[in-house]
């Protein structure tokens, strides 16, 4: 039976004088808060399971404790193969995507190459022994078969003016927690031809999401940002011009495109799924039911009936070029198709409009910040049998007043 204290102390009432009590608390509390503290500092307590690297990046396989089922998606995107280290064979990719690269360049073998570089979606680079990038005109650039160019795979060269050493400087773009250093280092794994280190090969999570441990140790309070960054590696040098060559947009600019279109204010994830590749149909466009027709829902196609629904068919040409292209002619004159499709999305069949710069260094963009496309990208690359009136004609046809 317990007897009811009295009501205003919290102290139980003894024989003890409240200073002794007092004194009593506090050495009771010292033994119990310092091992705590102690804990802590060392890692042992349970909501420092994690530890990371002194930037607060903890690793993909902290991601998969809880989120096991978006690394197994983002595990099939070419996001996280960007880089893969070698070790006297092949690098590998994800079953049911690339078909890989089978060999080394032709006067090298497996023993000779550190990293490989890409190989997952257009081409690969290679790295020697000491980390510099393998240059030459010629058997330096491994291009992957496309389906949609019916070209087969095939060796071209890379970088050939810049000498025999290239330095890999490539790394905010292709890994996680990049640090740039310089000759003089450090080096990632010591080699002197990696100009910075990383914390993790590719883009993995903390790629995109930024360094993670904090968020892992105490999920429920510390939430993950998720804002877009994709801008930070979809670009080239200054986002206000598009570069181009030979008459193609030069890769890794969906960024600058985008900014050139009329869709300027939307983030990328409007139309792509993050933790999903766009290449070997794993669903990385959220398709155009989800999304061109939710925004654009009253837009009617009159002709390419069969084909009505794929926008992208005309609004998103292969105009831009990473690996290979091919020539299209079509009845008088002649247009190149790249291997990646451009973000541009403005069509403007116009007699006189030409899609770049008079030097063909950029894409033309007008006064407003608008860039177009022509018709030779948008219809005639497909229809090889007709000229340029006839699609500057048709093209007015397609979508009904
Ligand atoms: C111990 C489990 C755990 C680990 C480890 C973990 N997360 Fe989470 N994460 C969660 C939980 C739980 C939520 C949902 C929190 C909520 O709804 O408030 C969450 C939410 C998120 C969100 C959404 C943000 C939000 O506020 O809803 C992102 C992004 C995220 N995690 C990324 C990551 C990344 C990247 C890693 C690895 C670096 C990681 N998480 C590691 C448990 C974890
Ligand atoms: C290419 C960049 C990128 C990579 C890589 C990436 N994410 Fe995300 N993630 C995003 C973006 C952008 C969003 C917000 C999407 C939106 O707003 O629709 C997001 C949203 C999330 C969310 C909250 C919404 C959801 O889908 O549940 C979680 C959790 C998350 N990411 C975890 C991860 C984990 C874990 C990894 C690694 C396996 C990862 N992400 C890799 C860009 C990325
Ligand atoms: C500003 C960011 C950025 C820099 C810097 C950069 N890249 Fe890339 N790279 C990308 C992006 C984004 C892609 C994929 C999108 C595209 O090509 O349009 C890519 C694609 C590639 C691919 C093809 C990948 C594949 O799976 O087919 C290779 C190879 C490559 N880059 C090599 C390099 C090398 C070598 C360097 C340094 C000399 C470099 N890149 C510097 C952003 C960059
Ligand atoms: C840290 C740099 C970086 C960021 C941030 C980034 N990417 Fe990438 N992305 C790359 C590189 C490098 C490649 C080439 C990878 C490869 O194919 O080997 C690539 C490839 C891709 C591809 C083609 C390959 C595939 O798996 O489908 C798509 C689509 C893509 N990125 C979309 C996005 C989107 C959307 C975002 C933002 C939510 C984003 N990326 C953020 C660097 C980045
Ligand atoms: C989230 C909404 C949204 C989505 C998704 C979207 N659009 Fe748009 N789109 C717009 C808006 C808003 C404009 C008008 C911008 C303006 O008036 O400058 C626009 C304009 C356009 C235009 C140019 C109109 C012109 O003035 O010439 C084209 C072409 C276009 N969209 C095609 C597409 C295609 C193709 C898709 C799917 C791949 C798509 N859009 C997805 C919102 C969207
Ligand atoms: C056969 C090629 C083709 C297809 C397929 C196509 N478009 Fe177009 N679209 C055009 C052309 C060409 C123009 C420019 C017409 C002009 O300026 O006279 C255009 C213009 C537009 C415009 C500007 C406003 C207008 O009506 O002129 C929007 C928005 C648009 N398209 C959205 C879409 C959407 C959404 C889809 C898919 C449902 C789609 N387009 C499919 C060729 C196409
Ligand atoms: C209006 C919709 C839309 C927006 C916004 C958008 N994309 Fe795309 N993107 C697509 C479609 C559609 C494809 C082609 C999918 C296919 O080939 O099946 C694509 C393809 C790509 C590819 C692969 C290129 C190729 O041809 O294989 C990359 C990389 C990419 N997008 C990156 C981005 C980035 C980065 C952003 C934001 C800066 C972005 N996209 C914004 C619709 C969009
Ligand atoms: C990816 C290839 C492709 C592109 C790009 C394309 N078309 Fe077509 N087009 C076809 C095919 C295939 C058919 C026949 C099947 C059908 O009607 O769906 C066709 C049919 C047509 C027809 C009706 C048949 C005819 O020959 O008179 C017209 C008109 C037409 N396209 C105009 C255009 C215009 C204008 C553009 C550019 C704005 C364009 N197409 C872009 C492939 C393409």
């Amino acid at each position: 039976m317990s007897t009811a204290r009295a009501i205003g102390s919290p102290l139980p009432r003894t024989g003890f004088s409240r200073t002794v009590w007092y004194c009593l608390i506090v050495v009771l509390s010292a033994l119990v808060i310092v091992p705590q503290v102690w804990a802590t500092e060392t890692g042992t307590k349970d909501n420092n399971k994690y530890t990371g690297n002194p930037d607060g990046y903890v690793g993909v396989g902290a991601c998969r404790d809880c989120h096991s089922d978006i690394v197994k998606r983002y595990s099939k995107t070419g996001h996280p193969y960007k880089i893969q280290k070698v070790d006297s064979g092949p690098p590998s990719y994800p079953a049911n995507t690339s078909p890989g690269v089978p060999e080394p360049p032709a006067d090298k073998s497996w023993k000779d190459i550190s990293h490989v570089i890409g190989g997952y979606a257009w081409k690969a680079r290679f790295m020697d022994k000491q980390g510099y990038i393998l240059t030459g005109d010629k058997n330096r650039q491994y291009n992957l078969p496309n389906a949609d160019l019916k070209t087969e795979a095939g060796w071209s060269g890379y970088s050939a003016s810049a000498g025999v050493r290239k330095p890999y400087t490539c790394g905010s773009c292709h890994t996680t927690g990049w640090k740039a250093s310089g000759k003089d280092g450090p080096h990632q794994d010591g080699l002197p031809g990696i100009h910075g280190t990383w914390f993790e090969p590719g883009v993995t999570c903390e790629g995109c999401h930024g360094p993670g441990l904090a968020h892992s140790n105490d999920p429920e309070k510390i939430a993950q940002p998720f804002e877009e960054n994709c801008g930070d590696c979809h670009r080239r040098g200054r986002v206000t011009r598009i570069d181009s060559n030979k008459g193609l947009i030069r890769h890794h600019e969906q960024y600058e495109d985008l900014l050139a279109s009329p869709h300027r204010n939307l983030k990328c994830s409007a139309c792509h799924d993050p933790h999903r590749s766009v290449k070997y149909k794993d669903g990385g466009f959220k398709g155009t039911k989800k999304t061109c027709l939710v925004c654009h829902e009253k837009q009617v196609v009159k002709i390419h009936a069969k084909d009505k629904f794929e926008c992208i068919t005309c609004h998103m040409p292969r105009a831009a070029k990473s690996a290979v292209s091919v020539k299209q002619k079509f009845i008088g004159g002649e247009v190149p198709e790249g291997d990646v499709r451009a973000h541009i999305f403005r069509i403007k069949p116009h007699p006189l409009w030409n899609m770049f710069s008079d030097d063909g260094k950029f894409v033309r963009i007008n006064d407003d910040g608008h860039a177009f496309l022509s018709v030779e990208y948008a219809c005639l690359a497909c229809h090889t049998d007709k000229d340029r009136s006839w699609a500057i004609e048709e093209a007015g046809n397609v979508h009904p007043e």
